[in-house]
């Protein structure tokens, strides 16, 4: 009996298992490709810190030590974390008015709605040069103000367009160099509905319907 409780308690306490850490801030300003704005962003330098668990993000290092302010902060760029596979947590904590969120050439695998929740707002997401497999269901059903979405140059082989049919605002979508190979980019709202909806006649593998369930 106590060999079984305390098998449990080890289950249990790995899959809660997150590490807290706190982050390097290069502040700057910054443009990106197709963005309408110029933000304000953290570009975050410690990058081995992420240590392959989930991290939550608790606390901000200026590393510029120029006392800029968290909460002017709208865009966060994390880039080549060679150990990052989850999608951090905390970000929405320490930066409350995030609206462009750039995750690029790093490992991440995965990404869940829940992960975005907090970010209602967010206009811009840049996650290309990572090792996504899937883009299935809700995905950002919690961020219906999407104008940009970049996947280019991940793994996905499995998509369901009904998951940007959502977006009402998506103007820009990028998912060249993916296993699905036909997939392309486009730069306008007219020309990202219709690739959408040509997602939808094309070959590449299509998630079934109970696949949503299990992935989220
Ligand atoms: C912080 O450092 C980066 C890189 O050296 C530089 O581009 C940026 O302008 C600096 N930001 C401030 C606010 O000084």
């Amino acid at each position: 009996m106590k060999v079984k409780i305390l098998f449990l308690l080890i289950l249990v306490s790995k899959k809660l298992k997150v590490t807290a850490i706190t982050i390097e801030c290069l502040y700057g300003s910054t443009h990106w490709w197709q963005s309408d704005e110029t933000y304000k962003e953290c570009k975050v330098k410690n990058v081995m810190i992420f240590d392959g668990s989930q991290v939550n993000i608790e606390d901000v290092q200026d590393s510029n030590h120029s006392n800029w302010d968290n909460n002017q902060i709208n865009a966060i760029h994390i880039e080549t974390a060679p150990n990052m596979y989850y999608f951090p947590s905390g970000m929405k904590t320490v930066f409350k008015n995030l609206i462009q969120i750039a995750i690029t050439g790093s490992k991440l695998v995965k990404i869940k709605n829940k992960d975005l929740e907090v970010f209602p707002e967010l206009k811009n997401l840049y996650l290309n040069s990572n090792a996504i497999e899937f883009i299935v269901g809700p995905l950002f059903k919690f961020n219906l103000e999407l104008e940009i979405i970049d996947l280019s140059y991940n793994k996905i082989s499995l998509y369901d367009y009904r998951t940007f049919e959502q977006l009402p605002k998506l103007r820009f979508l990028d998912l060249r160099e993916n296993i699905c190979k036909y997939l392309s980019f486009e730069i306008t709202r007219e020309k990202v509905i219709e690739m959408v909806q040509n997602m939808e006649k094309n070959y590449c593998q299509i998630a079934p319907n109970n696949f949503n369930d299990e992935y989220y």
